[in-house]
């Protein structure tokens, strides 16, 4: 795909949409979003020239609307989290997989190519690592039915119909403007905002679980380049930095970037949780020729000067 494209993102006024917007405009395309400010805000498109419609993925007559133009879609829009999975699995299916299905619908009839959001938990707890896109699926949770339910149907639209489907599974992707205010915020933003209040952080289980986690940007990079570059239809396709960083070495870094030790409580695991997750990153090279740019120390000490700013407190 040639540059300056009409592209659609869904979820474009969240965390990672936000940063995948400026990316696509960065390369000169045409950005309009559609977000209906469940998690995502306004103020994350400050300065960005977008067309922003407020709506949900499941109106279909919005849908049809908006697509009319449109030479790309990516489906970001979801309710994240495991533990919201957990507690109310029928609002996370809806969203995302009565979502996904509509979304898909509405870019097959618009003949775009659609590159959707999977999730490392697609893997669940597998032995072997790091994890391959070609290991069988185990979802754990709720939530990770509904990832791997959104890839399969991509999968399926591309073989019965032809069209050009991506997936690109993120690996617990961390940066500026992840919401750090909601009982469901991912680890790294829950304990930056703890060490900035001089606040526990505190750990479910022992803090030897790890995960590949990914800074924001590199994620948005590699997301617009599974639009733009040609890959077989359907494909999965890991985008991480490869590494395994646990819990007690975020607390270290932390520790670290804060110039003090950062306070911990441990308490006990969470259900569904998954011990381990490192991506194997070998097809996203050969396929996108993606590697990620920040190293984990680079991102997180971004990502806490960017917190501090937000929220000026003592550490
Ligand atoms: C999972 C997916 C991730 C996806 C995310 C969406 C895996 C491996 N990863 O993230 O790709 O983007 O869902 O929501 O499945 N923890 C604490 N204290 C806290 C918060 C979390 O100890 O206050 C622990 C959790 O128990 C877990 C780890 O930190 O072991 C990471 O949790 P979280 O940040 O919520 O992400 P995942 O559930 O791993």
């Amino acid at each position: 795909m040639s540059a300056e494209k009409q592209l659609l993102i869904t979820g474009g006024a969240g965390f990672i949409g936000s940063h995948l917007a400026q990316a696509c405009l960065e390369r000169g395309h045409r950005v309009r979003i559609l977000d209906n400010f469940a998690t995502g805000l306004k103020k994350n498109l400050e300065g960005m020239e977008v067309d922003l419609v407020e709506g949900d993925i499941r109106d279909e007559a919005l849908l049809a609307k908006i697509m009319k133009d449109v030479d790309g879609v990516f489906h970001l829009a979801a309710l994240p989290s495991v533990p919201r999975s957990v507690k109310d699995p029928f609002a996370s299916h809806d969203n995302n997989i009565t979502g996904v299905l509509r979304v898909l619908i509405a870019a097959r009839d618009a003949g775009a190519k659609m590159v959707f959001a999977g999730s490392s938990s697609a893997y669940g707890d597998t032995e072997v690592l790091p994890k391959r896109e070609d290991m069988p699926v185990s979802p754990l949770s709720p939530y990770a039915v509904t990832k791997v339910a959104g890839e399969h149907y991509l999968k399926a639209f591309a073989r019965v119909y032809g069209m050009p489907t991506a997936i690109v599974r993120y690996f617990n992707v961390f940066g500026p403007r992840q919401r750090n205010d909601s009982p469901y915020s991912g680890v790294i933003a829950k304990f930056c905002r703890a060490a900035l209040e001089g606040e526990v952080c505190k750990i479910e289980g022992d803090g030897l679980q790890s995960r590949d986690f990914t800074y924001v940007a590199d994620a948005a990079r590699g997301t617009l380049l599974a639009m733009e570059k040609e890959v077989p239809g359907g494909e999965v396709i890991n985008l991480a930095g490869g590494n395994r960083i646990s819990l007690l070495d975020l607390v270290n870094s932390l520790s670290k970037f804060c110039g003090s030790q950062v306070r911990v409580e441990h308490g006990p695991d969470r259900p569904g949780d998954v011990k381990h997750s490192q991506a194997d990153v070998s097809k996203a090279l050969a396929l996108l020729g993606f590697k990620t740019e920040f190293s984990f120390d680079e991102g997180l000490e971004k990502t806490l000067e960017w917190y501090r700013k937000e929220h000026p407190a003592p550490c």
